[in-house]
């Protein structure tokens, strides 16, 4: 967190550097391998050949410097790497924003989707270079790279919103969004079934 700039946050410039993948002047990095992922994907012995396998990182999310606090507006880019764990496209392991506020996304690079779920209802955007998915308050989400190269996006959220990844855990999404005949298919949640 100490990476995070202080109090009061100056008005400043945000470089991105789309080659490199990095913001300038950079906050925090974080770094999501298959072993953070756990209980996420449907196929419990498909993880952990996943796990065994190397570990490998599935995404890795790096944000600029302005903090996570009440009325301040982080940003941060994600990037997914692609691959398929039984069935499943890699993916973000998804959150709720525990104070219901709206978040936008910006697809930068590849190919991929935005999953939505609001306890009831689930909806998915298609995610390629200038897209903007809108997120609504109370929609919990899941980014998924649905392509054969790295999906990267931008996210713009309210510093004071927090991440609740247990809700996913104990609610799902809805839907899971797998590949079947090297295309996108959507699978009930907790079953795998075919809707
Ligand atoms: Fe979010």
């Amino acid at each position: 967190m100490s990476d995070y700039s202080e109090l009061p946050v100056l008005p400043m410039s945000i470089r991105f550097d789309h080659a490199a993948g990095t913001l300038s002047p950079a906050g925090p990095t974080l770094t999501r391998r298959m072993s953070d992922l756990e209980g996420l994907f449907l196929d419990q012995d498909a993880w952990l050949s996943a796990l065994a396998d190397g570990d490998p990182i599935v995404y890795s999310v790096v944000s600029s410097r302005v903090p996570e606090i009440d009325r301040e507006l982080p940003q941060s880019i994600t990037t997914i790497q692609p691959g398929v764990t039984g069935g499943e496209f890699w993916m973000t392991k998804g959150h709720q924003h525990p104070n219901h506020q709206g978040e936008i996304y910006l697809g930068i690079s590849g190919s991929g989707g935005l999953l939505m779920f609001d306890g009831t209802s689930t909806n998915w955007v298609d995610m390629t270079p200038g897209t903007i998915g809108y997120i609504p308050p109370g929609w919990a989400h899941r980014s998924v790279n649905v392509g054969k190269e790295p999906y990267s996006f931008l996210a713009v959220y309210p510093g004071g919103a927090g991440h609740d990844y247990g809700w996913v855990l104990e609610h799902g999404l809805g839907q899971r969004v797998c590949t079947e005949n090297d295309g996108v298919v959507f699978r009930d949640y907790f079953t795998g079934a075919r809707p």
